[in-house]
């Protein structure tokens, strides 16, 4: 402790306070300060380049003095952290941690409470958060506001959803801060369930760029306890300021100290590679809470449930809840499509295809009247329809090699499911089912809760956390988009928590640029069940008439399972126009989901995509570089390969008349063969993109 501090500590008279951290490469400067008042402020800068200027911390609590002001420093902290650590599944098979951390223990003089804030500055960006250590003047206490601000230098261009406190499944804006405004969107986008927190409430990951050419990230990392941050813009000064997401009650968080908040993190960079690439906001979580992970593994799988969502078979028994007819109001009954024997179709051709899973949608009682009504028991999550044999099924999977993956549609009752969950996972463990696809769709239930309170919060961590007891793997739908806790729950594979794929079937849809902002927002917090590989883009072919289709070429579906991370990928389409496209289909049952390594080409937010990937455990190279509504022509050096291999490569690219909106199939291969010296042009469609394999042939 510095002599000035000791004064202050044993003299308590305000005076202000300043003290800078930086990166390991120096390039990203945090400064902290008190001021007059005692209020704690930050700033960080890139290069000597402003991004953050002085930024208010703290919060306000209910029935209780605020807690952002009358601030002394009692003590401060630095320390160095060079680790790495190797996630179960990943981009990469080990992740560098290498941070300065900078702890400033607070005292307020009024209430003598304590509060640390803790700043870990990476090469890529700043986390901090706040401490409330175990104290004699606090002990439990309720969050009303976060005072936390992250006031930006300038009108730079955003990309930026609403701020809502139920779904993430929106478009992406594309403009100026300053033309934010929830009130002039189109809200007529499919998502049935909105609840948008005010007219410049916007949501994290925020991805801006500054007219320096500086890439800017709002994010956080680790929520666990607590709700959700959303973002208030004040769309004339550019300040940014934490909206937590309130429950029931209009209350933040109920906390008892000790307490560490969720990392509220900055991440900048003048390449917008390295933020695509970033590994903070794993390096912010906890390592993994489960010791044996071995029975955590990645999974391709095929599935019962794109021919619900086109409208050919229905989740009900009884035919009523067609997805397609549901818009338009028509009465046509379909077929059911969790039958038994339709579950061995897909099973057959896992099998053959060497697909590692099958989902099935629909095979529990309830879905006849599962959706809208705020209803308490909807689903009791083991019993199946009758022409769903659960037994035969199982020991046919079992037979073939196959894992089914279960369906828990919780309809947002989350109070029934948690009273079910330990019968519903003990089902699972019966029938052998090594993964769950859990959903939240509509309001939820306790009442007045969000999807993203604290209270659901805790659900979304909380099933992973019991599913782990089973050994069982969770990707959820409609839950909190992540935050990297997939670290101390690896077993949480995947989420959905965007606007995924699915959109395309029913709704506007997801426009050509969709997929390129993608990885410099949801998938920061951690992998998405996107669910790509839809060959049949035009929806016409299941209903007359249907304007919906997939807003990208064929060839563009095929590169995402390398743009858009995860360790669970489905082929979403039916098994039918696989057949019809083996050619095509090759890449998809190539293709890895598990990595050795990773590395971003070419990278810009809303216009284009390349990334490489070295397979885990294998010398295979998969290539995907993906573009917007714009054609694009680029050259990609292949200095990633193992220097003096051989390789088959195997392009899978757009034909030269493609074009997402009316030649969306026009599709093209070849082969060559390249070592680390060769180059690969590649030219993408308008809304389209190329995938490569590369198969070593030596
Ligand atoms: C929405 C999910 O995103 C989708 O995958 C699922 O098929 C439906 N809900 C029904 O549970
Ligand atoms: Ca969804």
């Amino acid at each position: 402790m510095t002599l000035r501090l000791l004064l202050l500590f044993f003299f308590g008279f305000v005076s202000t306070y300043a003290q800078t951290v930086q990166s390991p490469s120096k390039e990203i400067s945090v400064n902290f300060k008190v001021d007059a008042e005692g209020k704690p402020l930050y700033s960080v800068s890139y290069k000597g380049q402003a991004v953050i200027i002085d930024s208010n911390l703290g919060f306000t609590l209910k029935n209780l003095p605020p807690f952002n002001e009358n601030f002394i420093v009692t003590n401060t902290k630095t320390t160095t952290v060079n680790d790495t650590w190797k996630p179960v599944l990943g981009e990469v098979a080990e992740i560098k941690d290498n941070h300065n951390e900078l702890r400033v223990s607070l005292l307020q003089q009024s209430t003598k409470r304590k509060m640390d804030i803790v700043f870990r500055v990476f090469d890529e960006g700043v986390g901090f958060r706040y401490e409330f250590p175990k104290q004699d003047n606090l002990n439990y206490f309720i969050i009303e506001k976060e005072l936390t601000q992250f006031n930006l230098t300038g009108n730079h261009k955003s990309f930026w959803i609403p701020g809502d406190f139920d779904s993430q499944e929106y478009v992406y804006n594309e403009t100026r801060l300053s033309a934010v405004d929830n009130d002039k969107l189109n809200v007529n986008n499919g998502i049935a369930l909105k609840t948008v927190g005010g007219r410049y409430t916007i949501q994290s990951p925020l991805m801006l760029k500054a007219d320096n050419g500086l890439y800017i990230n709002i994010f956080e990392a680790a929520v666990v306890n607590y709700p959700i941050m959303h973002i208030d813009l004040n769309v004339n000064n550019f300040s940014l300021k934490a909206h937590l997401v309130p429950n029931a009650l209009g209350d933040a968080a109920y906390l008892q100290a000790p307490f560490n908040t969720p990392w509220r993190t900055v991440m900048v960079s003048s390449d917008a590679r390295k933020i695509v690439a970033q590994k903070m906001i794993l390096n912010l979580n906890e390592p993994s809470k489960i010791d044996d992970t071995s029975w955590i593994k990645p999974m391709k799988y095929v599935g019962i449930w794109w021919e619900m969502h086109v409208g050919k078979s229905t989740w009900d028994y009884s035919g009523s809840q067609n997805a397609q007819n549901q818009q338009s109001g028509e009465a046509i009954k379909v077929p059911h499509g969790a039958t038994t024997q339709n579950t061995k179709r897909y099973i057959d051709f896992a099998k053959q295809h060497g697909f590692d899973g099958v989902l099935v949608e629909g095979w529990n009682t309830g879905w006849e009247d599962w959706n809208g009504n705020w209803k308490e028991e909807v689903f009791d999550f083991v019993t199946p329809y009758p022409d769903f044999d659960i037994k035969a099924i199982s020991d046919y999977a079992r037979q073939q090699g196959v894992k089914m993956i279960m369906h828990h549609e919780t309809s947002g009752s989350v109070a029934s499911y948690e009273r079910q969950l330990d019968r519903a996972l003990e089902n699972m463990v019966q029938y052998g089912y090594p993964a769950v696809k859990t959903g939240y769709v509509g309001k939820i239930i306790p009442r007045g809760e969000y999807h993203d309170g604290q209270t659901m919060v805790n659900h979304f961590n909380y099933v992973p956390k019991r599913a782990a007891d089973y050994k069982l793997m969770v990707n959820s739908h409609e839950s909190t988009r992540p935050t990297g806790v997939h670290r101390t729950w690896p077993n949480y594979i995947a989420a959905e928590a965007a606007r995924g794929n699915e959109f395309n079937a029913w709704s506007s849809g997801n426009p050509p640029s969709h997929e390129t902002i993608l990885p410099f927002t949801r998938l920061l917090g951690g992998p998405m069940d996107y669910t790509p590989g839809i060959f049949e883009i035009k929806m016409s072919a299941y209903k007359q008439g249907s304007t919906e289709q997939v807003q990208t070429t064929l060839s563009k579906q095929l590169a995402l399972y390398v743009t858009l991370y995860s360790p669970l990928q489905m082929a979403a389409d039916l098994l039918e126009n696989y057949e019809k496209h083996p050619d095509a289909f090759q890449f998809i049952k190539d293709v890895a989901v598990d990595w050795q390594d990773t590395k971003v080409l070419e990278a810009e937010p809303g216009d284009y995509i390349t990334i490489a990937r070295k397979a885990k455990g294998s010398e295979n190279w998969f290539l995907g570089a993906i573009t917007d509504e714009n054609a694009r022509e680029c050259k990609v050096a292949l200095s990633f390969l193992t220097p003096g291999k051989k390789y088959r490569a195997v392009t899978y690219h757009d034909g030269k008349d493609a074009h997402w909106k009316n030649n969306p199939t026009s599709f093209a291969i070849n082969s060559q063969t390249v070592t680390s010296k060769s180059s690969l042009k590649l030219k993408l469609a308008p809304g389209g993109g190329t995938a490569v394999s590369f198969i070593p042939i030596n």
